[in-house]
């Protein structure tokens, strides 16, 4: 036989293996999750080392809301990821479960799936698998306050509970011990991801289920204008400026200065919230913060970074005068003339009614469905 033809058969003998094991995980794999993406939404990118499952949803929603998953048994993701909140906390800044200020707030999470990079300013977190090390083990702030010292107690708090034994192992089957960290990860990136949602009264007045006020319509017209330029840097389908999808365009994720802070007029933001600039240095980077998913905005105050703007009213008054300028106190300095803001923060000329509108178009982005719906909702409410 010659050389060529014997390769050729060990191939046909590789590939018809791989056919049998292949057959063989589609047995016994759980059915393809099924998604329930609103109208004009793509197919989300999940990781291959963790694809999605209604098993692993299921686990997931639990320990999202499970306070035993803290060190010291009072907080779960849910206490500053609060559902009625569109999953954001209601505070400036979050309170961690030791009683620690974190300097930033808690970021919304629906549609959290569609986000390129996660937390306010960190390119480099990708994945909601590696972002949840942070609120777990964080020693500085202190979020779950899960450490070396009680990890091995907090995973026998699940470990014991009869409930979590049966689903594990549904979710993860063929696993001999499937209750560990990196499954208890793996199930909460899923229930996140499971949080797709877009019904609010715009969804509903693109597919003409419902009629816009004058107001609102004018509101929209500015924010997806050239006058006010919302639309730059919130105008994907989830109101933001960077989104990966299936089959998304590879482009590297924006961070933007929209000129809160301009500490002494030296272009500084006050630490450790100096956004990108944190983790690089380089002075482009100084107040460079994710444009946040402007959906259900309506319910999310007090807004930015470090909740310091308290109202929508307030943040359109922010963008129209092109910048905050803090005229006494330690903050004091006129973002206005900040020298890293990005050149798209520019004076634009706002009437009263003008801003009234555009507030109205943002409390139109509230989906009220998703605020309480039951797929999300916490399971030890009954
Ligand atoms: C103490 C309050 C607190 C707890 C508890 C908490 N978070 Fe958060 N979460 C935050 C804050 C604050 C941010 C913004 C972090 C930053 O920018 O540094 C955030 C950001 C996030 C983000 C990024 C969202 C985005 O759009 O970029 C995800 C995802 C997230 N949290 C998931 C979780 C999960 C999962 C848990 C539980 C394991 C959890 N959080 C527990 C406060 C909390
Ligand atoms: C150059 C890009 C850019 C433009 C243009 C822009 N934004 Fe933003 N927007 C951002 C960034 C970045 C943040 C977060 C800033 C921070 O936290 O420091 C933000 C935050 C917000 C927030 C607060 C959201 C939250 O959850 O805290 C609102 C509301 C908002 N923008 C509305 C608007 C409106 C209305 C316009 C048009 C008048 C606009 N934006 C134009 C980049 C932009």
């Amino acid at each position: 036989m010659s050389r060529a033809r014997r390769w050729s058969l060990t191939l046909v003998g590789i590939a018809t293996a791989a056919f049998v094991v292949q057959s063989m995980a589609s047995a016994s794999a759980p059915r393809e999750y099924r998604w329930e993406l609103p109208k004009g939404f793509p197919k989300p990118n999940v990781p291959s080392n963790n694809p999605m499952s209604a098993a692993k949803v299921a686990v997931g929603r639990r320990l999202f809301y499970d306070v035993r998953l803290s060190g010291n048994g009072t907080q779960s993701c849910g206490s500053c990821h609060r559902q009625e909140l569109a999953f954001t906390d209601g505070k400036a800044q979050a309170i961690g479960s030791t009683g620690q200020a974190h300097p930033r707030g808690a970021q919304s999470l629906i549609n959290v799936v569609y986000n390129s990079t996660l937390t306010w300013a960190n390119p480099s977190l990708v994945t909601l698998e590696r972002q949840m090390e942070v609120p777990l083990f964080s020693a500085d702030p202190v979020e779950m306050g899960v450490t070396d010292a009680n990890k091995d107690q907090v995973l026998r708090r699940i470990l014991k509970d009869p409930w979590y034994k049966a689903r594990f192992q549904k979710a993860f089957p063929g696993q001999k011990q499937p209750i560990t960290w990196s499954t208890i990860i793996k199930s909460i990136a899923s229930f996140q991801r499971s949080l797709v949602s877009a019904d609010s009264r715009y969804d509903r007045y693109l597919t003409g289920k419902e009629r816009f006020t004058a107001a609102e319509k004018r509101g929209m017209e500015l924010f997806m204008g050239e006058r006010a330029e919302c639309h730059h840097c919130h105008g994907s389908f989830i109101f933001n400026d960077q989104v990966t999808y299936k089959g998304s365009p590879n482009v590297k994720p924006l961070f933007h200065n929209t000129g809160l802070y301009n500490l002494g007029g030296t272009g500084a933001f006050p630490e450790p919230n100096r956004g990108v600039f944190e983790l690089t240095g380089v002075a482009k980077d100084m107040g460079a913060f994710k444009a946040p998913s402007l959906r259900n905005v309506g319910v999310t105050a007090p807004y930015m970074h470090d909740g310091s703007v308290p109202t929508l009213e307030a943040a359109v008054e922010h963008y129209a005068g092109a910048g905050r300028n803090i005229t006494d106190g330690p903050l004091a300095g006129d973002g206005r003339a900040n020298p890293y803001k990005d050149p798209l923060i520019t004076q634009i000329e706002l009437t009263a009614g003008d801003k009234a509108d555009l507030v109205a178009f943002l409390k139109t982005l509230t989906d009220r469905r998703v605020l309480t719906d039951k797929r999300f909702s916490d399971p030890f409410k009954r």
